[in-house]
């Protein structure tokens, strides 16, 4: 199958529309720049979906003003030469005009509480701007799957959240976070670091591993297993570090399958996350 470059919404609609009735649909929404991270979330949809659909967008409305939103790293050519090595059916790489409209457009607000703590309560008005663009892209592809890191695991849940309070169809496919061999999660911002940061930025992933080898020794008292977690994290910019259930609500005590350990730090003028499903 040779890969589709789409840039316009119209011709998006028109192809879903021209698909099959039976065929399986997956979306992998993403903002360029694409790692094996992304390709992971590729390879997934490849296993499950007849066609994939891999979204090309930096979107502006969840950048704050004074975030990275001009110098996001940006390269098409690459990206569609991934896709198109992965077996990807469409490349959707819509213009910023194409997405909004209009300036005064209706606007979407995320829950309350999930969405204003933690990378909520850091980048104001985020989650708004992701929930607003994933919406956009699950109306116009129509997916059965749609594939979101569990590294962005706030994200994640909140997507999920999206779905069912607006009783979208699409099933929302948690992919397990890629690691380079040193450790660190894969993400499109890594490229901003100096070898030295980057060794200083391993100190999430050794500050995560503590928690794991803690619980496996049988800790459940999240004070003590953040304690742990900081004496790796010692002179590392953290913007957050705290464990909560799936609603995103601190807790005292983990318990298996519904927690999950969050770290925010700064390395530099990069800022990362990386996190611990429980
Ligand atoms: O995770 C991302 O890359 C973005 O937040 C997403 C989901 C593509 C929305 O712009």
């Amino acid at each position: 199958m040779k890969t589709l470059l789409i840039q316009t919404t119209k011709e998006l609609i028109n192809y879903r529309n021209s698909l099959p009735n039976d065929s399986i649909v997956g979306l992998v929404p993403t903002m360029g720049a694409l790692h094996n991270g992304h390709k992971s979330l590729i390879e997934h949809s490849r296993k499950t979906d007849s066609h994939t659909i891999v979204s090309v967008f930096v979107n502006p409305t969840q950048f704050g003003q004074n975030e990275d939103f001009s110098k996001y790293p940006r390269n098409i050519d690459k990206d569609f030469k991934l896709c198109e090595e992965s077996g990807v059916a469409v490349v959707f790489a819509p213009s910023a005009n194409e997405m909004y409209l209009k300036n005064d457009e209706i606007t979407l607000r995320a829950p309350k509480n999930m969405g204003y703590i933690y990378e909520g309560f850091i980048r104001e008005g985020h989650f708004d701007g992701v929930l607003s663009i994933v919406l956009k892209l699950l109306h116009l592809s129509l997916p059965h799957h749609a594939y979101f890191g569990q590294k962005d695991a706030q994200q994640l849940l909140i997507v999920k959240r999206l779905v069912q309070d607006t009783f979208l169809p699409t099933k929302i496919i948690p992919c397990p976070t890629q690691r380079d061999p040193d450790g660190l999660a894969m993400s499109s911002r890594n490229i901003y670091l100096s070898d030295l940061q980057r060794k200083e930025a391993l100190k999430i992933p050794a500050g995560l591993s503590r928690i794991a080898k803690a619980i496996k020794e049988g800790e459940t008292k999240t004070s003590i297993l953040i304690e742990l977690a900081k004496i790796e994290l010692t002179n590392l910019d953290v913007q957050y570090l705290d464990i909560c259930d799936y609603n995103l609500n601190s807790i005292t005590h983990i318990q298996k399958d519904s927690s999950i350990a969050l770290i925010a730090a700064k390395v530099g003028q990069t800022r990362l996350l990386d996190n611990l499903w429980i």
